[in-house]
């Protein structure tokens, strides 16, 4: 009785294990300093940071510009960690083999950027990435409806994309939740669901509790001095 009752506690902490959502903090070097990114990067990886998040935008599909492929070439061996680029660029295809040649572990688009998102999606795998669908506040969730076996992530946005700093637009919450479910339905428990935009220490639990398991968070981390606490405190947020 005593093996009986061991054997149950053993399988009732293995499916307590499984259960474990693993959560994931990426800090978007949008807020960085650029004139010292390599040791921005550093500092933040041994910060606690499990993901660096990184925001290429155009002047055209966003009216912002930021930093291309060289960039993304030039902190790859300063971490670790998975580089995950979010690309607010249009066209989206010509850029995928330099990212993935420059050390992107992770490429994310726009599905209204691209003319092929189903072609768009398999050239990203195709160069060794991981690849996902991006969500604009108003962009409608359908275009996953046919891809759902083509995505490793899926990013929505919560705020319109193309600066750092802005608020968490509450409607995203319901997204989340939408995509969980598609997630659930899928047989895919390991297709990642990110939010991307305004997050900080006291609005990430409720990104967790709709369904998101990786977090971007670029002015809330970067914009302190201490990113360590600030990482800290939102670990602290999910595990509640
Ligand atoms: C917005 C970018 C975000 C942004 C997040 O277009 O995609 O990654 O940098 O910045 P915060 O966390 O400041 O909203
Ligand atoms: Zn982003």
């Amino acid at each position: 009785m005593a093996v009986h009752s061991g054997k149950i506690a053993g399988f009732t902490l293995l499916f307590t294990i499984l259960a474990m959502t693993t959560y994931r903090i990426a800090p978007s070097i949008l807020s960085a300093d650029f004139a010292r990114l390599g040791e921005e990067v550093r500092n933040v990886v041994a910060a606690g940071a499990d993901i660096i998040h990184f925001d290429v935008m155009d002047n055209h599909y966003v009216p912002n510009l930021t930093i291309g492929p060289l960039v993304c070439q030039a902190i790859r061996p300063h971490v670790n960690v998975p580089i995950d680029v979010h690309l607010m660029v249009k066209p989206v295809d010509r850029l995928i083999p330099d990212f993935a040649k420059a050390g992107a572990d992770i490429i994310t688009f726009h599905p209204e950027a691209s003319e092929h998102i189903d072609r768009t999606l398999q050239l990203i795998r195709d160069n060794g990435c991981k690849a996902g669908l991006v969500f604009n506040p108003a962009t409608p969730l359908h275009y996953l409806d046919y891809v759902m076996d083509k995505v490793d992530i899926i990013l929505i946005m919560s705020v319109n994309p193309g600066f750092g700093g802005q608020s968490f637009i509450p409607s995203a919450l319901e997204k989340i939740k939408a995509v969980r479910k598609l997630i659930d339905a899928s047989g895919n428990p390991n297709i990642m669901l990110e939010v991307d935009g305004g997050i900080k220490v006291d609005n990430i639990a409720a990104a967790a509790a709709a369904g998101a398991d990786t977090f971007v968070a670029g002015s809330a981390i970067f914009n302190q001095p201490d990113y360590a606490a600030v990482i800290s405190a939102m670990r602290a947020e999910l595990a509640k």
